[in-house]
């Protein structure tokens, strides 16, 4: 695999790379005000040592200074206006943090696996990418994440996002695009030998040619669909019901069971969510559902992060239709319409960080349709 190029800027300074999310003007903001505060700083205090070292510089040899014991005024003030300053850089930063990593509930639905070294994408409808992701502009995207092996970093500068990744856990991350184009993605956490090279591309298409592409791939199976199967060649059925109404097997039944509470063996109860589900399958001694027997035995080592996301994928689709949380396109059909959550982007704008007018205008030229290879010489390209 190739590394990355460096970025070609324009700019005679690359102070920032391009603004091509929702979140970007907001980061953006936050870090002109920090280098602007700081700048201000630095130069007040620098321009007041020199003052004070001129205005009070000693005159004669024998000069002693007048004793001083102590302002309380002055004391509080240099404790509480520095007090306020650092609390509007906290309140200003927490708040676009809780957006960043806050995952809206509406929204198309991909599936990140990393590994030395490279970036494997699953769309809902069953695409598979590997370092380059396709999305369409305007849509909100998130990502659920994780690692076969050690701990990567997804950062897509333009986007100003960068979320790590961790082995055995699910993270979360989202963002909107504001304009088509080629962004970078890059791992942004030292990973072994070939770090520098693991990155790729994310493009960024208009609504229509997006959904050309994803016609493009339509011999491609969902990831719910995938993971029915994986379901009954596991064993998992003998189990589990995956009916509505079904009798209730050895195990949960698992129809409707994806976003409930679900009591648990001993005390308390938890949420099924992609977490809980993974941990289900990888140790299902952790936390047993309240009510049965703790005989389930551990896949660990037997099925991939792919498979095991594709799993998740299955659980989450079986509910009653429309009731997938954020999946709707999830189902077990094979691939067809949108897959932005069943939420055109164009319904999707309450949105906390949505542009609040028309789009940018879009100079970056239209992504390339599925097939062009750009420049990244990656293995495993769509056909
Ligand atoms: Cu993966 Cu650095």
């Amino acid at each position: 695999m190739q590394s990355i190029p460096i970025p070609n800027v324009s700019l005679p300074v690359p102070f920032s790379p391009e603004q091509a999310s929702t979140f970007a003007p907001h980061v953006d903001a936050l870090y002109v005000y920090l280098v602007t505060l700081t700048a201000f700083l630095t130069l007040a205090v620098s321009a007041a040592i020199v003052f004070f070292a001129v205005k009070y510089r000693r005159r004669q040899p024998d000069e002693l200074p007048r004793p001083i014991a102590g302002s309380m005024v002055l004391e509080l003030t240099w404790t509480i206006i520095p007090l306020m300053v650092a609390m509007t850089i906290f309140i200003w930063g927490a708040s676009i943090y809780f957006k960043a990593y806050r995952a809206p509930q509406q929204a198309m639905e991909v599936y990140v696996v990393a590994k030395q070294w490279m970036w494997k994408f699953q769309h809902q409808t069953g695409q598979r990418e590997i370092n380059e992701l396709h999305i369409p502009v305007g849509a909100r995207v998130k990502l659920t994440m994780t690692t076969e092996d050690v701990i990567h970093s997804f950062y897509v500068p333009a986007f100003r996002i960068k979320q790590d990744v961790v082995p055995g856990r699910y993270l979360q991350t989202w963002f909107e695009a504001t304009k088509t184009g080629k962004f970078y993605l890059f791992c942004a956490e030292y990973c072994g030998t070939n770090h520098s090279g693991m990155g790729g591309y994310i493009y960024v298409m208009e609504p229509a040619a997006y959904q050309q592409w994803l016609a493009g791939g339509s011999g491609a199976e969902s990831a719910a669909s995938q993971g029915q199967k994986l379901f009954q060649q596991r064993g998992c059925a003998s189990c589990h019901q995956v009916e509505a109404g079904g009798q209730q097997g050895r195990g949960p039944t698992l129809y409707g069971i994806f976003g409930r509470q679900q009591q648990i063996e001993g005390d308390g109860a938890v949420t099924v969510d992609e977490s809980y589900i993974r941990e289900s399958i990888l140790n299902p001694q952790a936390k047993t559902a309240a009510g049965f027997q703790n005989i389930m035995p551990t896949f660990q080592g037997q099925l991939s992060e792919e498979q095991i996301l594709q799993l998740v994928a299955y659980v989450r689709s079986l509910a009653p239709a429309g009731q997938q949380p954020g999946a709707a396109a999830a189902g077990t059909q094979t691939t067809s319409g949108p897959t932005t959550g069943g939420v055109p982007p164009s319904q999707q704008r309450s949105n906390p960080l949505a542009p609040t007018g028309e789009r940018q205008g879009s100079p970056a030229p239209q992504a390339p349709p599925a097939g062009n290879t750009g420049t990244t010489g990656n293995a495993n390209r769509r056909p």
